[in-house]
């Protein structure tokens, strides 16, 4: 099975590189294919002679899609309808990877894949039109939801990631500020990683919600982050319109691996488990 992994040095990308090192895997920068380039898209994956084209590319920068709403489509919907046009003619398996902010958190319980989508911002729309586009037109895909991605790679677009921002505010002495009225599932990319390489040997295509298990506030997520490394902080909790953000952000946004769980594929632990693996992973030494 040959696997073109488009986004390849994103934390998420990183990590399926290590995941799917048993497979025939051609790694995709930014420089090898901009997403956006439908001929040199086709021309790069029809070379390869891709079984699976796995797209991790987004435009995520939730704050500037306000701003750059064309960007925000053109990355996360129309280079998705390029990618279900290459993948359908290739005869390929199209992989994607969607949000858990495709909903707007008016649920009290986890949503599970069945759940009415309803998103409140740009990225969030962008990101839902990308999902509608390959369910209406994709041959063979797995869509894939997931929420609150931290990796040992980072995300270069959205300068690290939230637990590496909070160990450096600590070590810097800075007072902290986190919202506490935000709920969500952080997720490990290495466990993620290691879910969609379970996931993709079988047929089961579709729609998936895959996170890690569980669900904190971002605060009391930076809270266990300081208590599993150990470390002072000036922690305090404060709500979201304390950062005026122009983005709206769903305030429940829990995921629920009910698909994953009907087929028994759900190997996914607790946050908080996944949270000191990879306190432990990134350490010097490893
Ligand atoms: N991060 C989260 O909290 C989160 C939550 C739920 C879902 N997701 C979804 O999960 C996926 C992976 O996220 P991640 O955190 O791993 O992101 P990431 O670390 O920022 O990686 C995204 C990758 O996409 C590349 N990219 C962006 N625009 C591109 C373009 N036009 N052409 C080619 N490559 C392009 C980036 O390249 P450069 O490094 O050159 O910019 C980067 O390597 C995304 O689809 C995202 O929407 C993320």
């Amino acid at each position: 099975m040959k696997i073109a992994l488009l986004g390849a040095n994103g934390q998420l990308g990183h990590d399926l590189q290590i995941a799917l090192q048993s497979y025939d895997v051609t790694p995709l920068t930014r420089n090898d294919v901009d997403v956006t380039d439908f001929a040199r898209a086709r021309a790069v994956l029809t070379d390869i002679g891709a079984d699976v084209v796995l797209n991790t590319t987004a435009y995520h920068r939730v704050d500037d899609c306000e701003t750059h709403p064309e960007l925000a489509y053109q990355v996360n919907a129309s280079a998705v309808l390029n990618l279900v046009r290459i993948a359908n003619d290739l005869d390929a398996v199209l992989v994607h990877i969607s949000t858990d902010y495709v909903f707007d958190g008016s649920a009290q319980t986890p949503y599970t894949e069945t759940s009415e989508p309803f998103p409140l911002s740009v990225y969030a729309n962008s990101k839902l039109a990308g999902e509608l586009l390959i369910r209406a037109m994709s041959r063979k895909y797995f869509l894939i939801r997931s929420c609150g991605l931290y990796g040992v790679a980072g995300s270069r677009g959205k300068g690290g990631n939230f637990v590496e921002t909070m160990i450096a505010k600590a070590s810097r002495h800075e007072p902290i500020q986190v919202v506490n009225d935000q709920i969500v599932t952080p997720t490990y990319t290495v466990d993620l990683a290691d879910q969609i390489v379970r996931v993709l040997p079988t047929t089961q295509y579709g729609l998936f919600h895959m996170t890690n298990e569980g669900s904190c506030t971002w605060y009391e997520f930076a809270k266990s982050i300081f208590e599993l490394a150990a470390m002072d902080a000036d922690l305090s909790p404060t709500t979201s319109t304390f950062y005026k953000l122009p983005a709206k952000r769903p305030q429940y946004s829990v995921l629920e691996n009910a698909r994953l769980k009907e087929l028994g594929l759900n190997q996914m632990r607790h946050w908080r488990d996944a949270l000191a693996a990879y306190l432990k992973d990134k350490s010097p030494g490893r």
